[in-house]
Formats: structure tokens, C-alpha cells, sequence
């Protein structure tokens, strides 16, 4: 009896202690790199370069309109998360919009109120370079019935999210990740879309990364 009841009791704490690990997402670092969204029919909405501050909680994202499918969109992105604005920049026309984001979730880090899914390893693990293991997290997207999942390393480097939302789902994808700002001016506002007021968003509209897509 006595036995059981402390098996039981490590049990328990082992259970605690390994809880306790995932308990918290982690956080990406600075990075560069490349992102796809693609809608989960194969359509490929963007591909393109991206800068992170992991600090400063910014994106800037641009796609790359070199080789456009038909269903590609023309994106310049620069998000802040913390200011909850983003700005749509047009380089060529030298224009920008200045927009509220009503949600600040990106496929880049993790939110903190994500519950931990699994950790998986990829290929095969015991031959050098050709695995990669990998955490799940997931959570509900806000302003849709949607939910959202994201596979990072354990270093917290992004690798995939998945968007599901009752019209449309994604998948993002990112490669060739730098853990560096290779380029610090991505992140500034451009000077011609400084001192721009913030548009006033419709009754009903929710801006956000994914919405971007929509
Ligand atoms: C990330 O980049 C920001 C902006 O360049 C910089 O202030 C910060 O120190 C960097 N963080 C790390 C850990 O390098
Ligand atoms: C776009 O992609 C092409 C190659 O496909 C590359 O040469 C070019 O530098 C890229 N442009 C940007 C802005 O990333
Ligand atoms: C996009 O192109 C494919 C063939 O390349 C075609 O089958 C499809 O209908 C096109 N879609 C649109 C929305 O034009
Ligand atoms: C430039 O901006 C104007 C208004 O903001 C827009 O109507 C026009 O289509 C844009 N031109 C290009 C080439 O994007």
C-alpha cells in the first residue's frame, strides 16, 4: 500500500515536472528569412522575404513578385505588434496605409496562452541532419471559430502554422532562417508613410496577419 501510494506520488510530481517544461511557450528570436502562405486548396498567396524583432515585437514581411502565380497577392507588410498598427506600404507608388490590428497573432512566435500539443521528431532522428525535432503548440484564433497551430524547434525557430478558419485555412511556411536582423531599416516606418493618421476600420472587419490572406 505503502509502495503504491509513493509510486503514485512520483508519479504525480514526474507528471508536474514535465508539464512544467511545456508550460510556457517559448519566444523566436531576432531572425531573416523566407515565408510561403499557401491556402490549404494549394494556392500559393505569397512567397517572400521576412525580418523579425523579437523584442521590439516586428514583422516586416514583403512578397516576392518575381515569379506571381494567379492567385498571388502583392504584399509589403510592417507590423507592431505592441502598437497594434501595421502599415501596407506600395514602394513603387511610394503610398502607404496606416491600419489598427484588432489581433496580433502571427505565425512567427508563439502566443504566451498557447497550450502545448506534442514534440515530434521528424525523419530520422539518429542520423545526423537528417531529423528535426519539433514542438506543437496550439491555441483558437481570435475573431473567427478558427485554430491555429505552430511546429517551432527547440531552439523556438518557427518552421510551419497552420490557420484553420471556417472559410479558409492556411499553411506558412518558412525557410532559410537567419537568427539575426540582417537588415535594420526593414523595420522602420518609410519615410513616406510617416505622419499618416490611422484608417478607421469597418463595422465588422478584423485586421490581422492571416486576414491579410483572407
Ligand atoms: C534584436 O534586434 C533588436 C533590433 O535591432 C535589437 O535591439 C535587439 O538587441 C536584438 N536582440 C538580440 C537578442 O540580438
Ligand atoms: C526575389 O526572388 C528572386 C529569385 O527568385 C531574387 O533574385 C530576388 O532577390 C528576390 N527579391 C527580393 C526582394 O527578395
Ligand atoms: C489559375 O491558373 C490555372 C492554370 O494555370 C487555372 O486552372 C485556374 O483556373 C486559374 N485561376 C484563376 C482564379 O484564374
Ligand atoms: C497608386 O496608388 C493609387 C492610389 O493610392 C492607386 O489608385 C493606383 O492604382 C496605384 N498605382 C499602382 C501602380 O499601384
Amino acid at each position: 500500500m505503502y509502495a503504491a501510494v509513493t509510486l503514485l506520488v512520483f508519479m504525480c510530481l514526474t507528471a508536474t515536472t514535465r508539464a512544467d517544461h511545456h508550460h510556457h511557450p517559448c519566444h523566436s528570436p531576432n531572425m531573416t528569412g523566407f515565408m510561403s502562405v499557401i491556402t490549404i486548396k494549394g494556392d500559393v498567396k505569397a512567397y517572400g522575404a521576412f525580418t523579425y524583432d523579437s523584442m521590439g515585437k516586428k514583422l516586416r514581411f514583403r512578397s516576392n513578385e518575381s515569379n506571381p502565380t494567379n492567385t498571388s497577392l502583392a504584399v509589403d507588410l510592417l507590423m507592431f505588434f505592441d502598437e497594434g498598427i501595421f502599415y501596407e506600404i506600395d514602394s513603387k507608388n511610394q503610398s502607404c496605409e496606416k491600419k489598427k490590428l484588432q489581433c496580433t497573432l502571427h505565425p512567427l512566435d508563439i502566443p504566451d496562452d498557447a497550450k502545448f500539443m506534442s514534440t515530434l521528431n521528424f525523419g530520422n532522428p539518429s542520423i545526423e541532419g537528417e531529423g528535426v525535432k519539433l514542438n506543437s503548440w496550439t491555441g483558437s484564433m481570435p475573431g473567427t471559430k478558427g485554430k491555429y497551430v505552430i511546429y517551432v524547434t527547440t531552439g523556438c525557430l518557427p518552421v510551419s502554422t497552420f490557420y484553420f478558419t471556417e472559410s479558409m485555412s492556411f499553411f506558412i511556411g518558412t525557410t532559410e532562417i537567419e537568427n539575426e536582423i540582417k537588415d535594420p531599416e526593414l523595420l522602420l516606418v518609410p519615410s513616406f508613410c510617416q505622419g499618416l493618421p490611422v484608417e478607421d476600420t469597418p463595422e465588422g472587419t478584423v485586421n490581422s496577419f492571416f486576414h491579410e490572406f483572407m
